[in-house]
């Protein structure tokens, strides 16, 4: 597994001292102008910029909605998310769908992450399973039958052993494309 520290030597993504915690004491609740974001830190810079500086000017601009999960009172993760699609002609043949469309429609996660000092407890799991179940009641009225997102190299692991697939054609994609079908968790 590759868990590179966010700069050169972060002395809290070295750290090996995490806290124990059950994830599903986590409740997701939406970014608002009340939450404290400065103290959580994930191993990727760009990500901490974003929880920071960006998702507040890209939910007001309905861009992207961000789900926090605090615990303890403080933010250890969070998700952003927004509507997407899928190109069926991107696809592996075994997951193109027979109905002749050329796109799927698709709830992406723009960016997901877990406070380093949390990682390890199946928390970035119990937040996919989450952002799959709000997929899931929401397409009873909006269709929406994959997740899509745009991989950190260093996470593309992570969402492999999730389930995820990556796009068989990725163009020039710095961040690999991956993908999973609702549909068998929907039908359980
Ligand atoms: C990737 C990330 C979300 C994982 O969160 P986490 O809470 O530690 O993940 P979990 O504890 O749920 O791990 C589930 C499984 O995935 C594995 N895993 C976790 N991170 C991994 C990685 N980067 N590569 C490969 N496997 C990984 C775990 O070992 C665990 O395996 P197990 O079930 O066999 O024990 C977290 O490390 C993170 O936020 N990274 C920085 C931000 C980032 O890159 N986000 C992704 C943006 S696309």
């Amino acid at each position: 597994m590759n868990r590179t520290p966010c700069k050169g030597g972060c002395s809290l993504c070295l750290s090996t001292e995490r806290i124990p915690i059950d994830p599903s004491s986590l409740k997701p609740h939406i970014l608002s102008a009340e939450n404290v974001l400065d103290s959580f830190h994930c191993r990727n810079v760009g990500v901490n910029k974003f929880i920071l500086e960006e998702a507040r000017p890209f939910q007001e601009e309905r861009l992207g909605t961000t789900y926090l999960f605090s615990y303890g009172g403080k933010v250890i993760a969070f998700a952003t998310l927004m509507m997407a699609e899928i190109k069926r002609e991107l696809m592996s043949d075994e997951d193109r769908l027979e109905i002749g469309k050329d796109c799927y429609p698709a709830l992406q996660i723009g960016q997901l992450a877990v406070d380093v000092r949390y990682e390890g407890n199946g928390v970035g799991t119990y937040v996919l399973d989450w952002c799959i179940g709000l997929a899931i009641r929401t397409s009873d009225r909006i269709a929406c039958r994959f997740i899509v997102l745009d991989a950190e190299k260093d996470a593309a692991g992570f969402y492999e052993k999730y389930g995820f697939n990556m796009l068989k054609r990725q163009d020039r994609r710095t961040h690999p494309t991956m993908y999973i079908d609702i549909l068998p968790a929907l039908k359980k």
